[in-house]
């Protein structure tokens, strides 16, 4: 396939960049990409677009991320979920229960080790220049989760992330991967008997509708990421990198002041549609999943990436980048 960012050989001034999500037009990283395109706008003087597909119009995540190594599309978000099936390394971040808390996550997602994974790509064609944050995952069902014994004989969608699968099982669900804005209607027909997300996406997806407890577990930090082509990457000269990367890194800081906002207005916009929120102990939750990190240090790669995690974790002087 003919790549779509076509740059004639004499004048290489005038881009247009194509930008596929699933996400639909409220989700917080969603918006953050419409003020990443204004600004591109911007500092470009009109010579560099954005043109973004939302929901889903390119297809599904894993659908996108294909496409975008073919060169159909120049930029794709992806959950570090939808990237673990194209690189291994993603997988340390649907581990659960691996940040103590939101400054920790913080800290490592923007700081060296994010840095370090999200350039690790590109001999596979593709690589992030964005990171985004997504709060906890929770369980949600029309009835609540307290224990994983609960949990049994109930099929659960998630995202096809081998861990998550993984760590389902482990809890005793049946995981049942789906495409993000295919939810609703598995809910609603019954193919699954909950999900797991964050706050804000449990209510915009409207999903709150059909599944009432909000059960707070909290098994995952699953950061969002914006790749990008290689060979796109390649293409742009280096005022072109720059324009994209100060739109980039003002977009993070952009969603980053919304997601508190976003996530405590969900909250109550939940309830007032009949939500539950369970408080839940994680205890029995972390103690089940434990195999699975046993597994994953079986790697030394993996088992290395974990230790810098940690210790990330344990120094106050390693401040994030942004
Ligand atoms: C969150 C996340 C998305 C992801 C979605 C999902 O909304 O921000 O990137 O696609 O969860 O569960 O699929």
């Amino acid at each position: 396939m003919v790549g779509l960012l076509s740059l004639p050989a004499q004048a290489a001034d005038s881009v247009t960049l194509r930008l596929g999500h699933a996400l639909n037009e409220d989700h917080v990283v969603a918006r953050s990409y419409r003020h990443m395109a204004d600004e591109i706008e911007q500092l470009s003087d009109g010579s560099m677009h954005l043109r973004i597909f939302p929901n889903g119009q390119m297809g599904g995540t894993q659908d996108m991320l294909g496409q975008m190594q073919n060169g159909a599309l120049d930029l794709v978000h992806a959950s570090a979920s939808n990237l673990e099936s194209f690189d291994d390394v993603y997988s340390v971040f649907n581990l659960p229960y691996l940040f103590p808390n939101q400054a920790d996550f913080k800290k490592v997602v923007f700081g060296p080790i994010g840095q370090q994974i999200m350039q690790s790509t590109k001999d596979k064609g593709f690589f992030a220049i964005g990171a985004y944050v997504a709060g906890y995952r929770s369980f949600y069902a029309s009835k609540p989760i307290r224990t994983p014994a609960d949990l049994k004989g109930m099929k659960i969608r998630v995202q096809s992330s081998p861990t998550t699968i993984s760590m389902i099982k482990l809890m005793g669900g049946s995981p049942t991967p789906i495409d993000f804005s295919e939810v609703y209607s598995a809910l609603q027909q019954g193919v699954v008997d909950g999900a797991e997300n964050n706050v804000p996406s449990y209510v915009q997806t409207r999903h709150v509708e059909l599944a009432k407890y909000f059960s707070e577990d909290q098994h995952t930090s699953v950061p969002d990421f914006l790749t990008v082509s290689t060979s796109t990457w390649n293409r742009l000269d280096e005022k072109q990198q720059q324009i994209l990367m100060k739109a980039v890194h003002d977009s993070e800081k952009y969603q980053q002041q919304l997601w508190d906002k976003v996530d405590q207005q969900a909250r109550e916009q939940a309830k007032e549609m009949g939500a539950h929120f369970v408080e839940v102990d994680k205890a029995p939750f972390r103690k089940a999943v434990q195999p699975l990190y046993k597994e994953y240090k079986q790697d030394p790669e993996h088992a290395r990436l974990l230790k810098q995690i940690r210790q990330a974790e344990e120094s106050s002087d390693d401040q994030p980048q942004s």
